[in-house]
């Protein structure tokens, strides 16, 4: 079967667990490696989480490495809120023993794209400030990238504020530096992030299986539903994986996007020119370094569930 190498950049995060557990687990996926960021909590509690997440996969030796603790130049704000006291669900699990990689992130970034003889998609699920540390630091390298697709932004609300996404919101400069770097975009944003879904129902029958994979997902599905008061709950940056290798469930269109960094209200927002092209050929584009994006508009909602379940768990009919 021929594979796709992919590196994650994740702030795990119940949803970047489910992003995790699948890449790990995908025959069509080989995951190079992991790198951690500030977001969802603080990086030392992401790199836990996330090697936890690699056991519960069962995965083999995939190098995980710290990242930034801090966005280039706001403060961090955290999602625990959303995501537990702990980034995943505050389910107490086993730590791992695991290592983590004696190499910062943006190190670990340029072996893994230096080193490997397919082409790279680099898939962020968190806030872009790894990823703009290792544009500018190593910028032949990223030319080597095969294309980003990152979830991230949003072509209509926000969640973070009325206007921007949680990542982007996170760090609005370091997604300013990614959407600007020329490496091709694939957005995958707000206007389907939350409809692929799990139920409590499909963590029952999750529990029925005795692997590990799906004891630990039914485990962090039922959680999550608790915690938030509703069901079905996303599956959320997992579909951003789904996406890359599986595009034709995925309806697409390219936009010009910019990425707002004042301190107004829609600071974050990834303002998407959709206006049709007859408007944009008569007015002029006020759009300064706008760049062309792939943004998800629409996805087949059944077939990326069963993806995902039958991924996690072998037995799944
Ligand atoms: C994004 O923010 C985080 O809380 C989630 O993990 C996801 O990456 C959604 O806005
Ligand atoms: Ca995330």
């Amino acid at each position: 079967m021929e594979k796709t190498s992919i590196i994650l950049d994740v702030d795990t995060g119940v949803d970047d667990a489910f992003a995790v557990l699948f890449a790990a687990m995908h025959p069509a996926i080989n995951l190079l490696g992991v790198t951690c960021v500030d977001g969802n909590t603080n990086v030392d509690q992401v790199i836990a989480n996330t090697l936890k997440v690699l056991d519960a996969a069962g995965a083999g030796d995939i190098p995980v490495a710290r990242g930034a603790v801090r966005p280039l130049l706001g403060k961090s704000e955290y999602a625990e809120y959303v995501h537990g006291a702990d980034g995943m669900g505050d389910l107490g699990i086993t730590p791992s023993h695991r290592k983590v990689d004696s190499r910062s992130a943006i190190e670990l970034l340029r072996d893994l794209i230096e080193e490997s003889k397919e082409p790279v998609t680099l898939v962020p699920i968190a806030p872009l400030t790894n990823i703009a540390l290792f544009l500018r630091a190593f910028p032949e390298t990223a030319k080597k990238l095969h294309r980003i697709v990152l979830m991230g932004g949003s072509a209509s609300a926000g969640n973070a504020t009325a206007a921007a996404e949680f990542n982007v919101w996170h760090d609005p400069e370091a997604a300013a530096i990614v959407f600007q770097s020329g490496v091709p975009i694939t957005m995958y944003g707000l206007d389907v992030f939350m409809r692929p879904g799990a139920t409590s129902e499909n963590a029952a029958k999750l529990l029925k299986s005795s692997d590990p994979a799906p004891q630990f997902a039914a485990t962090l599905i039922q959680a999550f539903i608790e915690r938030l008061h509703v069901s079905p709950i996303t599956l959320g940056d997992y579909g951003a994986v789904a996406c890359v290798i599986h595009p034709e469930l995925f309806t697409t269109e390219v936009f010009d996007v910019v990425v707002d960094t004042s301190q107004g209200p829609a600071r974050g927002q990834t303002i998407c020119d959709r206006r049709a092209p007859f408007l944009k050929s008569i007015e002029p584009n006020d759009l300064t370094d706008s760049a062309a994006v792939r943004v998800v508009l629409d996805l087949d909602v059944e077939a990326v569930e069963q993806l995902w379940f039958k991924t996690i768990d072998k037995g799944w009919l």
